[in-house]
């Protein structure tokens, strides 16, 4: 038990994304995706999974919304599929996409669920990409505006929250330099950075429309954060944290907060003739809609250690592991800046993600000191093997004390005056990772499904009965 407490509005979340839950991959009108194609090329997924059914969120949302409201969850954060609102991307709406989410809110809003959405979490439409390239044309910016108008004018009533791109720098990472998601592109930095740019101006000129329709709404984007420490005081090591902050977190949350790319590494991109091109038209734009963002989205999973990597040191990336299998404790890096071996000081997960509860506070606090802005935790949480009993219990100890001592965490920064204005744990139910199938889960909710397939019913797992006294404590429990 402790002393702390979050304050009586703070919102306790959960999230989940459109493709990793809803499944109903043809359904109702809904066009192909990215991510629809991309599973089918071999070796791609662990077992060759795909989401065409993921946990049937889509014909289940119902049931499932009613277990959040049975946990008393404040808030529930969900992506909307492009694909399920306009087919081919742009063009005409489709109702009954439109119409399914409408759905989803009112079931929230029944249950005094703040709802909370994000405009992007990866499953591009692939007529786009056919068409011209997807992110890596210019013409997405347009398309990307006029679809979250259309939801900002269908939902601006009844949603508050909204994030424009879920871990911009992942998809892009995972998309353009290592293969692992799509295009499946590798070590194209060139076009890395353009990509990333384009993403930049669709997400300002959105914030700015936004602040047009629902100027008293809420709006950010999510970032996947990982703050570094120092491997120790030798100030070589100390340089190449610094390097790796500019080059692997404030490359993106400097253009959110202040609408412009951090200068020492704009120059050493600029000198390996990878910079992107920012014209002052994209930086007026730019430095506009961080004037009006609302919050940083936060998604915490872990830490990062950076030690200097002289010049023949090792490579950027590691091989792709899909082999769903621990992780490969494989060290990356950048030649000549820094590289990121392992923290003695920390546990690891199954898949070797280090443990840091106290990161999470870390990450608030830089948050708070260099841009002073509120934040969101948009995703939080412990990918675990988990087994059910015979009775049909799931004992998830392990998950139940990495959310504890994070949420510990979470109220000492708040504590410390940091202004966190939800925490989203990821996930409510169970669902398709990315990369590793079925077998890899977040939820308080299990899922009856494997690669193979399953009932999908759905069953409660110990830690669902941990956060609902969380919750209805306000941390006091923890
Ligand atoms: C980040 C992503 O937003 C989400 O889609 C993913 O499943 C989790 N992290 C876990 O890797």
């Amino acid at each position: 038990m402790t002393e702390l407490r979050m304050p009586k509005d703070f919102l306790w979340g959960s999230a989940s994304a459109a493709y990793q839950i809803e499944g109903a991959h043809k359904e109702d009108g809904k066009g192909t995706s990215n991510w629809d194609e991309f599973v089918q090329i071999p070796g791609k997924t662990f077992k060759e999974t795909t989401g065409e059914v993921a946990v049937d969120h889509y014909h289940r949302y119902k049931e499932d919304i009613a277990l959040m409201a049975e946990m008393g969850l404040k808030t529930y954060r969900f992506s909307i599929a492009w694909t399920r609102i306009f087919p081919n991307g742009r063009g005409e709406v489709n109702e009954s996409g439109l119409e399914f989410y409408q759905n989803i809110i009112d079931e929230c809003l029944k249950h005094g669920i703040e709802p909370m959405v994000t405009l992007y979490h990866w499953d591009l439409p692939q007529a786009l990409v056919e068409e011209y390239g997807g992110w890596e044309s210019e013409q997405v910016i347009d398309d990307y505006v006029n679809y979250a108008v259309v939801l900002f004018d269908a939902f601006k009533d009844k949603v508050k929250y909204w994030i424009t791109m879920n871990e911009q720098n992942i998809f892009t990472t995972l998309g353009w330099m290592t293969a692992q998601h799509p295009p499946g592109k590798f070590d194209n930095e060139k076009m890395y950075y353009v990509v990333n740019h384009h993403a930049f101006l669709a997400h300002a000129k959105t914030v700015l429309k936004f602040k047009e329709i629902i100027p008293d709404g809420k709006i950010g984007a999510s970032f996947a954060y990982s703050p570094s420490y120092a491997i120790n005081a030798d100030p070589i090591h100390a340089m190449s944290k610094i390097d790796f902050d500019n080059l692997k977190n404030f490359w993106w949350m400097d253009v959110y907060a202040y609408g412009r790319y951090p200068k020492n590494t704009y120059r050493y991109l600029e000198k390996k003739g990878v910079a992107p091109t920012v014209t002052a038209e994209d930086a007026a734009l730019l430095e506009a809609a961080a004037k009006q963002i609302d919050f940083m989205g936060v998604n915490y999973y872990q830490t990062s250690v950076a030690e200097y990597n002289p010049l023949d040191g090792v490579g950027p990336y590691g091989e792709m592991n899909t082999s769903g299998k621990k992780g490969t404790g494989e060290i990356t890096g950048i030649p000549g800046l820094f590289k990121n071996p392992s923290n003695p000081h920390l546990e690891t997960t199954d898949w070797d993600w280090t443990i840091d509860p106290m990161g999470l506070r870390y990450a608030c606090k830089e948050i708070t000191s260099r841009y002073n802005l509120p934040i969101i935790i948009s995703e939080n949480g412990l990918g675990a093997f988990d087994d059910k009993t015979e009775d049909n219990q799931i004992h998830d100890d392990y998950r139940i004390a990495y959310l504890n001592a994070h949420v510990y965490e979470l109220m000492k920064a708040v504590d410390e005056g940091c202004d966190v204005w939800a925490y989203c744990t990821w996930s409510f139910t169970d669902l398709l990772s990315w990369l590793n199938g079925y077998q890899k889960r977040y939820g308080f909710i299990y899922v009856d499904r494997d690669e193979e397939g399953g009932s999908l019913d759905r069953y409660k797992k110990d830690s669902f009965y941990w956060y609902k006294d969380v919750i209805k404590s306000d941390g006091a429990t923890i």
